[in-house]
């Protein structure tokens, strides 16, 4: 396994755990509205930026690039269905948000529940399938020079300070609805 797919790999991980957050804070009945709504917007935050931003930014500026240099058809192939799907994964955080600032409860379940199922069949098409063929036609060597652009993009978009509020967030969630 190459060192930039390992990476995103390993972020997949850490989407999937705050996905599994997620669902415990919307089956939570012990909150008020007003607290339910800082948890979503907490969440829509930590969507946007770690999750479109950085990771969804690394496999667009960088992997799926290199993917289509490679041979791997965009547009009616893999790559285009990838992308077609963070599309819509955009579409659904902005619903998201949209519902936090209306205080609208169920408008934002409809819309996290929309993001939940697609985001996790994305990314298991990503591990299973994309990255896989990435492996194969992306050498060891490339793959540690796009790790090296991945940890200057993060830096770039996230930053130290922004880096470690989202861990503070995340482990906060963790312990409130405890999730192991
Ligand atoms: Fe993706
Ligand atoms: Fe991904």
């Amino acid at each position: 396994m190459g060192k930039a797919t390992q990476d995103l790999r390993k972020e997949h991980e850490a989407i999937l755990y705050v996905l599994q957050i997620l669902d415990k804070m919307m089956e939570s009945d012990s909150l008020d509205a007003e607290n339910r709504l800082r948890y979503y917007g907490e969440v829509v935050y930590f969507l946007k930026i770690f999750v479109d931003k950085c990771h969804h930014g690394k496999e667009e500026n960088y992997l799926f690039k290199e993917l289509v240099n490679k041979g791997i058809p965009s547009e009616g192939g893999p790559v285009g269905v990838m992308l077609q799907e963070h599309a819509q994964g955009r579409d659904y955080i902005a619903q998201m948000a949209k519902s936090v600032d209306d205080k609208d409860i169920n408008g934002f379940k409809n819309a996290a529940v929309q993001y939940r199922d697609l985001l996790r069949r994305h990314i298991d098409k990503e591990n299973n399938v994309l990255f896989v063929m990435a492996d194969n036609v992306i050498d060891e060597q490339s793959q540690s020079l796009m790790f090296e652009q991945f940890e200057q993009h993060e830096v770039n978009v996230i930053g130290h300070g922004v880096h470690e509020k989202l861990h503070a967030m995340i482990d906060t969630w963790a312990e409130i609805f405890s999730v192991g």
